[in-house]
């Protein structure tokens, strides 16, 4: 199993997925990596829904492809290659985008983040699930599995939430799309350290790196 700095160096967003099945041991262990993150107070209010049925898949797929076509999809074709990237690498990353969109359905498992988080959740509410989240991302990387942090579904939360059958005071705040990763596992993108760390205060240089 590779090291924790190596799995997470090599974190890419796998969208393309085998359809094959993936056994029920390693999702207990991803969902046990989810379950040992950090919550506010410690209040542990996640919910982590396991989706095998191609009929809920499906209906949620609908929606996450809707988003794509009306924002997604659109910003994608007229917005400038992020730090660390070039416009080729931005364009197999919207191809992949593209694919996960029309395939999302056939990933063998999903697991969803959710959070028991009231009626009217507030601006920190998701600070208690993501952390739970990039665990999951991380377990399954170190097993060699798939995946991708997903939230556009969020655009048809509502809908979204209906389709999984969430209580009022309960949402979902990301979905994990899991299975065997179709091409390799690989160094990520990004810009220079030093362009996004500062000294002391905002602008300053950090001597340290
Ligand atoms: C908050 C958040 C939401 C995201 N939502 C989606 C999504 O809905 N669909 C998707 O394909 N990727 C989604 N991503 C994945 C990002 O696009 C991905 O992390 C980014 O392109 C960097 O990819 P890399 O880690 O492979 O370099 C999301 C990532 C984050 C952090």
């Amino acid at each position: 199993m590779p090291d924790l700095f190596e799995t997470m160096s090599t974190m890419r967003a796998m969208r393309r997925l085998k359809p094959d099945p993936v056994p029920d041991e390693l999702i207990h262990k991803i969902l046990q990596a989810g379950q040992w993150a950090p919550s506010g107070g410690n209040n542990q209010t996640w919910r982590f829904l396991v989706v095998k049925d191609p009929k809920v898949k499906k209906q949620v797929q609908v929606y996450y492809k809707r988003a794509y076509d009306e924002v997604i999809g659109p910003r994608y074709a007229t917005s400038a290659p992020p730090p660390g990237s070039d416009p080729e690498r931005y364009k197999r990353q919207h191809a992949a985008v593209e694919y996960l969109t029309d395939h999302y359905h056939e990933a063998p498992v999903w697991l969803v983040g959710c959070l028991r988080d009231g009626e009217n959740p507030g601006r920190s509410a998701g600070s208690s699930i993501y952390p739970a989240v990039q665990n999951m991302l991380l377990a399954a990387r170190a097993l060699g599995l798939g995946s991708t942090l997903t939230t556009r579904h969020i655009n048809y939360g509502k809908e979204v939430d209906a389709i999984f059958g969430l209580p009022p005071d309960v949402h979902s705040y990301a979905i994990l799309p899991i299975g065997w990763p179709m091409g390799n596992f690989g160094k990520l993108g990004r810009g220079p350290l030093r362009e996004v760390v500062y000294g002391d205060r905002w602008g300053q240089p950090y001597q340290g790196l």
